[in-house]
């Protein structure tokens, strides 16, 4: 059988891991694709850089214009990144009749409902296994390893630059902005890491789960998003205390009244198997309905790991490319005329359980009127700790875990806790999940 061309636009650490994984298990890959995969054309801006990278092997361009316009291309690889020259070139490239595989999360989130009917009008694939969790095989597993489930939820840490910034926190004991510092001086965070640290790349890999999992379009503009600036080291430290470890959760749940489709700082209970996932590393949780939990680990980002989930993607549509586009795995997991139309909530109507910071005067009656507020808001309590106030001190700080509860209900009686005159400054809440 004939070979399969590829083109790709960018080559940076993606590309070039793209480019050595293919060349060095080039025979192992067309043993199980049934035919060759073939590089014939790379477009970066840095051409000369390019050139060095790919040797003589095949042709290297300036403008991706070439790549896409290219008759011999039949899949292009988009791994420019953003929104503007990556949208035109995988249009242009799926109105020319090619496949495109891109590890473009931001792109496809915001995006995706258009490109993807543009491939659907085609007739070609868009794969984007890359861009969801890095070299974990999520995507495969969501739409096709568990396409028996009705998905209940899905919990992930989807960031390994927010996971690494939080293991060294708790680790050390340092605030956020030392061990951002340091993360940068190790290459883990982007010298602009505002994506990262403010939830929006994991805000994008959620919500293209929430897609397959849930058959809904995608919807970035409608999800909640927290970064962990705002995290202070005492929360990590208390969350400890009680049994539980904070990680930026990207989460996305079915419930009877919509979607929840959130990515925020999350207590989970040190005790499950995610909660221990330190450092770079990702991990996604999916309960299904019919298999229970699963939980899906390894390398969200780099090179090779990157480069893995690209090939992952090259090899199945050199199996399909010749296949009837209705006899593929849909682009969304689910057949283009039976998306749901299920809300997706807004954040005052998610349920989950909350942890509670208060600073209060060290006085007679403090915990009674928080209580009670808690109580006339009908908020159970689940667990409480209060630290003795240091020596010499008359204030200190209340620990209040709920059960589960409406986000509205815990604002309102968070607006009257604070109102009260021995509680002093703002309450910190953070959301906790028990993931059971
Ligand atoms: N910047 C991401 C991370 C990897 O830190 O996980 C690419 O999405």
């Amino acid at each position: 059988m004939k070979s399969i061309k590829v083109g790709l636009l960018g080559i940076g650490t993606v590309g070039a891991g793209t480019f050595n994984v293919l060349k060095r298990n080039q025979e192992e890959i067309a043993r199980r694709a049934g035919r060759a995969i073939e590089i014939v054309m790379v477009a970066d801006l840095n051409e000369e850089r390019a050139r060095q990278l790919v040797g003589e092997q095949c042709e290297v361009v300036s403008d991706g214009n070439l790549v896409v316009n290219h008759p011999d291309v039949d899949i292009v690889i988009e791994l420019i990144g953003g929104y503007g020259v990556a949208k035109d070139l995988v249009l242009k490239a799926i109105a020319n009749g090619k496949h495109v595989v891109t590890a473009n999360k931001a792109l496809l989130a915001t995006h995706g409902d258009e490109i993807f009917k543009a491939a659907q009008a085609k007739g070609v694939m868009v794969a984007y296994e890359a861009a969801v969790a890095g070299g974990i095989p999520i995507i495969k597993a969501l739409r096709e390893g568990l396409t028996a489930n009705r998905i209940e939820w899905i919990a992930g840490i989807i960031n390994g630059t927010t996971n690494f910034i939080l293991s060294e926190m708790r680790d050390k004991g340092s605030d956020f902005d030392t061990v951002l510092k340091e993360a940068q001086r190790l290459g883990y965070a982007e010298a602009d890491p505002t994506f990262d640290i403010e939830g929006v790349d994991a805000a994008h890999k959620a919500t293209l789960m929430s897609a397959i999992a849930f058959g809904i379009p995608v919807q970035f503009e409608k999800a909640h998003i927290e970064g962990i600036t705002k995290l202070e080291a005492v929360d990590i430290r208390y969350a400890e205390q009680l049994g539980y470890r904070i990680k930026l959760l990207g989460i996305a749940k079915r419930t009877e009244q919509g979607i929840e489709l959130r990515v925020h700082p999350t207590l989970i209970p040190s005790k499950r198997l995610i909660a221990n996932v330190e450092g770079a590393m990702n991990a996604v949780v999916v309960q299904g309905d019919a298999v229970g939990p699963t939980l899906y680990y390894g390398k969200g980002a780099g090179s090779e790991p990157t480069a893995s989930a690209v090939i992952a993607d090259l090899v199945d549509i050199a199996r399909l490319a010749d296949a009837q586009p209705e006899h593929r795995v849909p682009h969304l997991a689910f057949q283009p005329h039976s998306m749901s139309d299920l809300p997706i909530l807004p954040i005052a109507e998610v349920t989950t359980s909350y942890y509670l910071r208060l600073h209060v005067a060290d006085k007679l009656g403090v915990l009674a009127n928080v209580t009670s507020i808690l109580a006339e808001s009908t908020i159970s309590v689940d667990a409480m700790m209060q630290k003795e106030p240091a020596l010499g001190e008359t204030q200190t700080d209340i620990i209040i875990l709920t059960h589960q509860t409406q986000e509205k209900n815990v604002e309102a009686a968070i607006k009257k806790i604070e109102a009260l005159p021995t509680v002093l400054g703002k309450v910190t809440k953070l959301r906790l999940e028990h993931l059971s």
